[in-house]
């Protein structure tokens, strides 16, 4: 019992379907440029749920698909960019509407953008392996659409809304390589700004854009280069041919990177899952609700090594080698 495994992924998508031609009629764009430049047709933006919300619906579908108990859990962390609030954590409010406060549960946030849900994992993993929690409950959820400029057709048609949630445990066999990096430099090219500095005893400061803001053609470039080195490093690490891997899930951003990446490593196209042309970008959500998709589809048996990788905001990037 020296390694950590994912034993169920539960997923939620919000509720209302915006489809390309939907967004035509907010900005000037159209469904042939979306398609063709992304591989998105459609997402699901929320209509009035929240992040705890879509948090708590796909925790409960990953709790009942496992079949635990759920007074195991004593380890809550919840990936998030777009939290209801900065306190109380969205692991917090998800603990009580879980009905486990009066447990014993480590709960908190985790900011590592779109590559939150495998910075969570790897947390995770440790707490696990340090003994001190039987189970965790590992979950990426975000209601983006509250952080988007409705009016700039060059993020507005990418991103969507939705929570992944992943149940860990000790075992014998599980993950088998974990990698994370982060890059600050290079950090104004994708952007969301929190509360702009603004006190009696600060300066005041022109207050900052409050909506997300990206540099569409840096971050393809980092994108790129970004899931090449999470494979390479955990494949290295690992010392697992990419032959022995069954199926990659990456962070669901978009088609042409990851075809570019497929040329890039010659890792051949078919071996990547993907779901974003039904979600759109979902960042901290989207490995998870990918993985929990490809397991309802029946792509995962026991015993495939599944390689997920993300990137994001930060600049953030990493991956974990599982076997399930
Ligand atoms: N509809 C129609 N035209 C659009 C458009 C839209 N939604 N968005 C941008 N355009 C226009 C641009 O204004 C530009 O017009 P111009 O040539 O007259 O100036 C043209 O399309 C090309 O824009 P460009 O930015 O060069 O397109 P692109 O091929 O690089 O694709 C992205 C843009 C955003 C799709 C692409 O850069 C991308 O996916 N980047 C990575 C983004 C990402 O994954 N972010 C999240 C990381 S976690």
């Amino acid at each position: 019992m020296d390694t950590c495994k994912i034993i169920a992924a539960g997923k939620a998508a919000a509720q209302r379907t915006v489809t390309n031609d939907d967004l035509s009629k907010i900005v000037e764009t159209n469904d042939e440029w979306i398609s063709s430049r992304t591989g998105i047709s459609r997402r699901q933006i929320t209509f009035d749920e929240s992040t705890t919300d879509l948090a708590y619906r796909a925790s409960v579908d990953a709790i009942n698909k496992s079949g635990i108990d759920k007074n195991t859990i004593d380890l809550i962390i919840v990936a998030t960019i777009s939290p209801d609030f900065f306190m109380p954590s969205t692991a917090s409010m998800l603990q009580y509407r879980l009905g486990l406060n009066e447990n014993n549960v480590t709960a908190f946030d985790l900011n590592a953008a779109c590559t939150g849900l495998i910075y969570a994992i790897q947390v995770a993993d440790k707490f696990i392996k340090s003994g001190s929690v039987r189970r965790a409950l590992v979950v990426g959820s975000e209601t983006l659409s509250r952080t988007i400029d409705w009016n700039d057709r060059g993020t507005c048609v990418l991103f969507g809304d939705g929570a992944g949630a992943l149940l860990l445990e000790r075992s014998d066999s599980g993950i088998m390589a974990d990698y994370t990096n982060s890059r600050g430099d290079a950090e104004m090219n994708l952007v969301l700004p929190a509360l702009p500095l603004d006190s009696p005893f600060s300066s005041k400061l022109d207050s900052p854009p409050s909506k997300m803001t990206m540099n569409g053609g840096e971050i393809f470039k980092f994108a790129t280069f970004a899931i090449k080195d999470t494979i390479d490093n955990l494949l290295r690490s690992s010392r697992i041919e990419i032959e022995d891997i069954s199926l990659v899930i990456p962070h669901q951003a978009n088609g042409r990177i990851i075809s570019k990446v497929s040329k890039l490593t010659k890792i051949p196209l078919e071996k990547f899952y993907l779901n974003l042309s039904k979600y759109g970008n979902t960042s901290s959500a989207s490995i998870g609700l990918a993985l929990a998709e490809a397991m309802e589809d029946g792509l995962i048996k026991k015993g495939d090594k599944v390689l997920l990788v993300g990137f994001g905001g930060g600049l953030t990037w990493g991956g974990v080698i599982h076997e399930f």
